[in-house]
């Protein structure tokens, strides 16, 4: 086991790799898809109130579990878990390994979608130079590179070298360091994108779509989805922030930074969000052409549109993808950390070999999914859950839908019920904590709020409800 773990240089460091790790995909695909699924206004204020609620609960358990024991998801469950009940230490390590293998999992299939932005990289930079094509389908264009098994092995692979090139050098000369340098430049390119969508003419219909609640709309099935998809974005239940928090020294207070993760993290789905809507809402027919695609959004319809409705669309359609492949990346290290921080802490591997072996191995299920698209073949036609065909969709399903809630779960009770609350209030109030933040609120929120809004996911995913 390594002697001298290494920890962030600074808050803001932490701040920067957590936000990184929780702004990704989730936020520029899955969150403006759902909010338009689920008719904005009350499904945003329900998501909102999940995120204050839930999410940020179970941030600060997270981090404070990852802080106190100073390792990674398996060793630090296993501690807490039997910080009361000695007995629980199995069942700890077990459900760090779960959310290791969450992590495995979700990694392999998320590189596919971050690989997509590369694609679309390399095009709106051609469109830029050369004009966008006369009369060519952007749907066409998106069917012809996800059936190109060639090519989508290319783009995931790129992208898998990428985020092992970032782990291989650790935790503050890797992961800080690219997060010091790209989320500047992802904030930066946002701000670009809102100003120029704020200006087009759907954007007043976009907000009050965001902003403005009818109840009327909201159903069962939505207030689990935003529940769900909260532990998505802010990359909960499978022990990414327990990772990170084992890298926090004690200098740096837990309960700051998982405010500033979670606030930035929600700023950036809603401002994405808005440029979304404001896009489409300008454009005549575009509504129903968004309608059934969930990755319709982002891939089919905004290309098309920087080039003849977006302001500045020539610059801005290749900076966005540019934006789309940062986030995903900050994402993909995360992920790949927690499977490398486990092989380093618990099988005492060395981070260079634990790092490439783990992204190999990765690579390996990465080929699947890339492949769950090309239309034939037993990757893209099994449906081992009802409506979710090939690979991919099994992949996105099978985690999200049931490992995400049930790590989630057993930490909210790790933290709430097995830890001591005199160790929980030693990590969180450390003279550090800020004005607005009260223990006795966060412990019943962690005992009570969380667990039972948790069980109710996956009570419901039980039942059948769909959460992908
Ligand atoms: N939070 C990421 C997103 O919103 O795209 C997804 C994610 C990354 C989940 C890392 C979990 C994780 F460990």
């Amino acid at each position: 086991m390594s002697q001298s773990r290494d920890h962030w240089s600074s808050n803001a460091g932490l701040v920067l790799a957590a936000t990184g790790s929780a702004i990704g995909l989730g936020n520029l695909w899955k969150f403006p898809f759902i909010t338009w699924e689920n008719n904005g206004g009350a499904f945003v204020l329900v998501y909102l109130v999940c995120i204050a609620a839930v999410g940020l609960p179970i941030m600060m358990a997270e981090l404070l579990i990852g802080r106190r024991s100073q390792k990674s998801a398996v060793g630090a469950l296993k501690e807490a878990m039997s910080a009361r009940w000695p007995g629980l230490g199995k069942l700890g390590a077990l459900v760090g390994f779960w959310g290791v293998l969450a992590g495995f999992i979700l990694l392999s299939y998320y590189t596919v979608i971050a690989g997509w932005s590369l694609y679309y990289f390399v095009k709106t930079v051609g469109w830029t130079f050369g004009g966008y094509p006369v009369g060519m389908s952007a749907g066409d264009l998106f069917g012809e590179q996800v059936s190109n098994a060639g090519l989508q092995l290319m783009l995931s692979l790129g992208f898998s070298l990428g985020t092992i090139a970032v782990v291989y050098f650790g935790v503050s000369r890797g992961i800080e360091r690219i997060a010091r340098i790209f989320l500047p430049i992802l904030f930066g390119i946002l701000l670009l994108m809102l100003v120029s969508a704020l200006g087009m003419g759907g954007a007043g219909e976009a907000l009050s779509y965001i902003f403005r609640p009818n109840f009327a709309e909201l159903t069962r099935e939505s207030v689990l989805e935003a529940l769900g998809h909260s532990f998505f974005t802010l990359s909960l239940g499978m022990g990414a922030m327990i990772t990170y928090g084992s890298y926090i020294s004690r200098k740096h207070s837990v309960v700051k930074a998982s405010g500033a993760i979670v606030a930035l993290d929600t700023l950036i789905a809603l401002v994405a969000t808005v440029i979304m809507f404001s896009v489409i809402f300008s454009v005549a027919g575009m509504r129903d052409e968004v309608r059934d695609s969930t990755v319709g959004m982002l891939f089919i319809s905004l290309p098309e549109l920087f080039y003849s409705e977006v302001p500045f669309g020539v610059v801005l359609g290749p900076l966005f993808y540019v934006l789309v492949a940062l986030a995903a990346l900050t994402s993909t290290i995360s992920l790949l950390e927690v499977v490398s921080a486990y092989l380093i802490d618990q099988r005492g591997i060395a981070r260079k070999k634990a790092t490439i072996g783990a992204g190999a191995a990765i690579f390996v299920f990465t080929i699947f999914a890339a492949l769950s698209f090309t239309g034939t073949g037993l990757l893209s036609t099994m449906e081992i859950f009802e409506g979710k065909l090939g690979w991919f969709s099994t992949a996105d399903h099978f985690v999200s839908n049931w490992m995400l809630p049930t790590g989630g779960f057993f930490i909210t009770l790790a933290a709430g019920w097995f830890m001591t609350s005199k160790s929980t209030r030693d990590e969180l109030m450390d003279g550090s904590e800020p004005r607005w933040f009260h223990y006795g609120a966060w412990r019943f929120f962690i005992r009570w709020v969380a667990p039972i809004a948790v069980a109710a996911i996956i009570v419901f995913v039980i039942r059948g409800t769909d959460f992908s």
